[in-house]
Order: structure tokens, then C-alpha cells, then sequence
């Protein structure tokens, strides 16, 4: 059995990798709207990774025989000026991400609770991988600089991004 604590505190991840899907996903439409579909598929497969990780949180939430709740979910920002500009405010995002799960990862080891503790584990780790490739394409993306023929080339590159069901979800 989960706390009341770690239940609210889990609860409220769900809904924000919910909100970090929609965030994404209206990234993705920044992207179609610009003929940029390449960009737009990686984000539209960020999207589904998030509502994925919401998913982790809401099956281990219900095994631990706690009741799932959502929160409502913000309007995501919709103007941006530049590719380079989405994924810097991607990567700014996963930042608040990677917070969030340290300090759930703290609350598991300040209650003593391990279960939650090997779960978080997944999430640290991923979140090393998600902060890791928005710095790479923020990087490219900075060296391409206005050369539009390689925006177009790292677009193409882009569009080759396919979903993978993440470990913990496998078989659920
Ligand atoms: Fe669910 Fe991008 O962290």
C-alpha cells in the first residue's frame, strides 16, 4: 500500500506526463504547420512516450491498490519562432521532468518505500536519455543555424523516429 502522500504525489505525475504529451503533441502541430513533418513525426512520437510514462505511473498507482485521480490539464504553448525554439523549451520541460522525479525519488526514500523507490528507477534513467537527445538536436539544429537545404536534410532524418512500448509497459 501506497501513503496518502506518495499517492497524491504519484497522482499528480500522471497527470503531468499527460499535460508533457499534450505539450508535445502541440509542438507537433508547430511543426506540420510549417510542412516540417519530419520534426513534427519526432515530436508526434515524444507525445506517445509521454502518455506511455503516464501510463507506468497509473498501472503502478492501481497494483499498489490506490485510486487513480487526473488533474486538469494547462493549454500548451502554442507560438514559437524557430525549430530551435521548440526543442529549447522541450528541453526546459524535461528539466521540470527530471526535478519532479528526484523529489518523487526523495519522498520514496524519506518513507522507506522501496517498491516506489525501484520503479523511479526507470524514470531516472530515462530521464538522463530524454535531456540527453533534445540537447543533440538543439545542437544540430544550432550548427545548421539558417541553412535551410540541412533543415531540410535533418527533417527527413527526423521522420525515420518510431515509437517503442517503453520496458515497464511491456506485456501490460
Ligand atoms: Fe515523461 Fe519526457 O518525461
Amino acid at each position: 500500500m501506497l501513503s496518502e502522500n506518495m499517492t497524491k504525489a504519484l497522482n499528480e505525475q500522471i497527470s503531468f506526463e499527460i499535460y508533457s504529451s499534450y505539450i508535445y503533441l502541440q509542438m507537433a502541430a508547430w511543426f506540420d504547420n510549417k510542412s516540417l513533418s519530419g520534426f513534427a513525426n519526432w515530436m508526434k512520437v515524444q507525445a506517445q512516450e509521454e502518455l506511455a510514462h503516464s501510463m507506468i505511473f497509473y498501472n503502478y498507482v492501481n497494483e499498489r491498490g490506490m485510486m487513480v485521480e487526473f488533474d486538469a490539464i494547462p493549454k500548451p504553448k502554442t507560438e514559437y519562432v524557430k525549430p530551435v525554439d521548440v526543442f529549447k523549451s522541450a528541453l526546459a520541460h524535461e528539466h521540470i521532468v527530471t526535478e519532479r522525479i528526484n523529489y518523487l525519488m526523495g519522498l520514496a526514500i524519506e518513507e522507506k518505500d522501496y517498491a516506489t523507490k525501484s520503479r523511479l528507477d526507470w524514470f531516472i534513467d530515462e530521464q538522463v536519455e530524454e535531456e540527453s537527445s533534445a540537447h543533440e538536436i538543439i545542437d544540430k539544429l544550432e550548427l545548421i543555424g539558417d541553412h535551410t537545404q540541412s533543415l531540410f536534410m535533418f527533417d527527413k532524418e527526423m521522420a525515420a523516429r518510431i515509437f517503442n512500448t517503453p520496458a515497464p509497459l511491456v506485456g501490460k
